[in-house]
């Protein structure tokens, strides 16, 4: 009983840490595991190369092939990151994936949460994608696109996920940049069943940057993406009937995330500013907007066709969005 009422406080204690700036190295059980104990490759051969004893990655992609790995085990909620510096210079039409699926799991009814990276052309910045599909529902796109406050390909950056079964919620430098909270009329549509951890680099010419219009130039080549500090922080399931492994107080740990008002503020703030798309608001795609979006005052920021108005502004008067200093808070 003691024992139980011990753990219970490390878990509020390691919830408390967590998500407060810069702290999360102080939960006990946040370990990067080295790529032996908790990855496997997934295909790219030798384009796949491990560093400081397994502790980095680094993928490539040249016109042989690209690469990538996935985690060892399947989770049913966690907190999932990674500290990723993107290929520099010229990288249209180069994808590189940070992603949760079970897609070879469940071909038909797949579950999926995307940060997808989506290349640039030179001088312009990198665009970031998220992304989520719940029980194969493929057909129904949930994209939202930013630009970034800080070059990615200078340095480091954590992307982060956080999974529960109530929320979802991707960060950026442990900076909230979407949130996303289950309603009972997204149904199915809220991932729900237990994931993999992958890392991907590939040519997506046809689709990437500026929708296809800038392909990949293998002058270039080879591109490669440094992945670090691999976190799974998760709820893992057997691998044959997929019942959770871990107790209830963990699985319940991550539920009790969520954003704090600070955090929203400064979420509220990055989305004003560096998001460029977003499905709630398309009304090309979606005449009626997808039951989690809300209709509050964001909205006023962006036309039909999903695009925010600055992007027009932008392109009436040719002028470039201006990048805040790396170091500054957004
Ligand atoms: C951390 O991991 C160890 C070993 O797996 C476990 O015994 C311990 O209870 C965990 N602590 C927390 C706070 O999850
Ligand atoms: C997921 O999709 C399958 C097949 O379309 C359906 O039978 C099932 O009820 C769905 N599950 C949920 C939770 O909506």
């Amino acid at each position: 009983m003691a024992s139980s009422l011990f753990f219970s406080f490390l878990l509020l204690l390691a919830s408390l840490l967590l998500f407060s700036r810069g702290a999360v190295s102080s939960f006990p059980n946040l370990t990067t595991l080295s790529f032996e104990e908790g990855y496997t490759q997934l295909f790219g051969d030798s384009n796949l190369m491990l560093h400081r004893d397994g502790r980095a990655v680094h993928l490539s992609l040249d016109e042989r092939t690209g690469a990538g790995f996935a985690s060892q085990d399947l989770y049913l909620h966690g907190f999932f990151s990674a500290n990723i510096k993107l290929p520099s210079d010229y990288a249209a039409g180069v994808v590189v994936a940070f992603y949760m699926s079970n897609g070879d799991v469940f071909e038909k009814t797949h579950d999926e949460l995307d940060f997808e990276f989506l290349g640039n052309i030179r001088g312009k910045e990198w665009r970031v994608q998220t992304n989520i599909y719940g029980n194969g529902s493929t057909s129904i796109g949930r994209e939202e696109r930013y630009g970034l406050w800080f070059d990615p390909t200078e340095d480091f950056h954590k992307y982060s996920i956080l999974w529960s079964h109530d929320r979802i919620i991707f960060y950026i430098d442990n900076v909230p940049i979407r949130e996303v909270v289950r309603t009972e009329a997204m149904g199915g549509q809220f991932p729900s069943k237990p994931m993999s951890l992958y890392a991907t680099i590939w040519d997506g010419s046809n689709w990437a940057t500026s929708g296809g219009r800038y392909k990949i130039n293998y002058k270039y080549a080879p591109y490669i993406a440094e992945f670090a500090d691999l976190t799974l922080h998760g709820c893992a399931v057997d691998p044959m009937d997929h019942t959770p492994t871990c107790n209830n107080l963990a699985a319940d740990l991550y539920s009790t995330i969520t954003v704090s008002a600070d955090q929203r503020m400064a979420m509220e703030r990055f989305r004003k500013k560096y998001m460029t798309y977003s499905y709630c608001y398309d009304r090309v795609r979606y005449s009626v907007p997808l039951p989690e979006c809300s209709t509050g005052l964001e909205a006023r920021q962006f036309q039909e066709s999903g695009e925010a108005r600055f992007m027009d502004r932008r392109h009436r008067h040719g002028k470039r969005h201006r990048r805040a200093p790396a170091n500054s808070v957004i």
